[in-house]
């Protein structure tokens, strides 16, 4: 019969769009799905709309706009102080999304094992799974999701060839120490691992956290593929704009993937985000970390109010928060029952763990207008 594959029985909907569409069919509030819709930034915008009447409308070079590139490069050195070639080391593709599957399909083969830290995002662990990669987990812990140095050496063996660091991290919030970078970037020189990085989340650090990109530590450059990306930077998630960073001779196949699987990213939206970089100043982003940062703070007390206690998340958009109160046995339960109660969706913390260990929380995602938090943080406080 079509469609019996081992590859089509194993892609299924991921939890979070199962409880998008739950939550829209009973009316609810949808904080289960990293939707960014607040405003695109005018400049964005703008030069997007320009873009399409000054003829940006054809393919692009398989790597990316040149304006986008460098816009890139220039970007990551004052930010970050990464230097990259923005012509043979830097490759745009279909979000950071796309990066990462273009990234997989060149750099790893079948059989090969990935680290990833625990929780997880899901598309890191299905995209490892859908190039024939093998994911293996090593636990991070609240209340700062910290992790042992010894279970990542644990976790590493003679098929592992790379290790992913999300940074600041989807679900849990975590953003990296130097020190566990440093530690990280050691046991990756001795065991000769790749380091993929995502760090689609750098411009959402709070209380004063600054966002560390891996390769920018001393040696680990040469290892690193750093992916990231403008849809939350920019909330224009629906732009698909992303990319990876690395040495040339890995950028290479990685561009050649990604002119197979999505030939470019959209031109004109390129050139938007290209000018975006060059026009927004400084008090954009740090507008939206103080805009995001209320945000967190919103939610963390309407949680604890509700009897949800909530990991305070140090980066990114999303709150894991304790839900053992509600009826279980399991976090996909309580999810219904939580959205069922008070018109909450949310999503399950099982689509975060490789076993149970998710069963008692749920992610919560703050990326909301403002009116639509407001009424989201009502309907929890009502819940106690
Ligand atoms: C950790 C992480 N990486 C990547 C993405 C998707 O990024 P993009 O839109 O650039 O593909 C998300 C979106 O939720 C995310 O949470």
């Amino acid at each position: 019969v079509i469609g019996q594959t081992a590859r089509a029985d194993a892609i299924v909907q991921s939890d979070i769009r199962t409880m998008s569409i739950e939550c829209e069919r009973l009316g609810g509030i949808n904080m289960a799905q990293g939707v960014c819709d607040t405003e695109v930034p005018a400049p964005v915008r703008q030069a997007a709309h320009a873009a399409i009447e000054e003829g940006f409308n054809s393919y692009t070079r398989y790597d990316g706009l040149a304006e986008l590139r460098h816009a890139i490069a220039r970007m990551l050195k004052t930010e970050y102080g990464i230097a990259a070639d923005p012509e043979s080391e830097v490759v745009v593709s279909a979000g950071s999304t796309g990066a990462f599957y273009c990234a997989a399909l060149a750099l790893l083969e079948p059989g090969d094992q990935v680290v990833l830290f625990e929780p997880y995002y899901g598309y890191h662990r299905n995209t490892l799974l859908a190039v024939g990669a093998e994911p293996v987990y090593v636990r991070t812990v609240p209340p700062d999701w910290t992790f042992a140095i010894g279970e990542l050496e644990r976790a590493i063996g003679p098929r592992t060839r790379a290790v992913m660091i999300n940074t600041p991290a989807n679900p849990s919030g975590k953003v990296f120490s130097r020190d566990e970078l440093e530690a990280i970037a050691e046991v990756a020189a001795r065991r000769d691992l790749i380091v993929f990085t995502d760090e689609i989340y750098d411009r959402f650090l709070y209380d004063g956290r600054r966002h560390l990109s891996p390769a920018a530590l001393a040696g680990l450059a040469e290892r690193t593929v750093m992916m990231s990306g403008f849809s939350k930077t920019f909330s224009i998630t629906g732009w698909r704009i992303g990319f990876a960073v690395c040495r040339a001779d890995w950028a290479r196949p990685i561009g050649y993937y990604n002119d197979l699987v999505y030939v470019c990213a959209p031109a004109p939206l390129q050139i938007g985000v290209a000018r975006g970089l060059a026009a927004l100043p400084p008090s954009y982003y740090e507008g939206l970390a103080a805009e995001y940062l209320a945000k967190r703070n919103q939610v963390c007390q309407a949680l604890a109010a509700a009897g949800l206690p909530p990991h305070i998340p140090q980066g990114a958009y999303y709150v894991l928060a304790e839900a053992s109160r509600l009826p279980g046995p399991g976090s996909h339960e309580r999810a219904m029952f939580l959205l069922r109660a008070s018109g909450v969706a949310t999503v399950p913390g099982r689509a975060f763990y490789h076993d149970t260990a998710g069963d008692a929380l749920l992610r919560f995602c703050f990326a909301k207008p403002q009116h639509e938090l407001d009424e989201a943080c009502r309907r929890l406080r009502a819940l106690a």
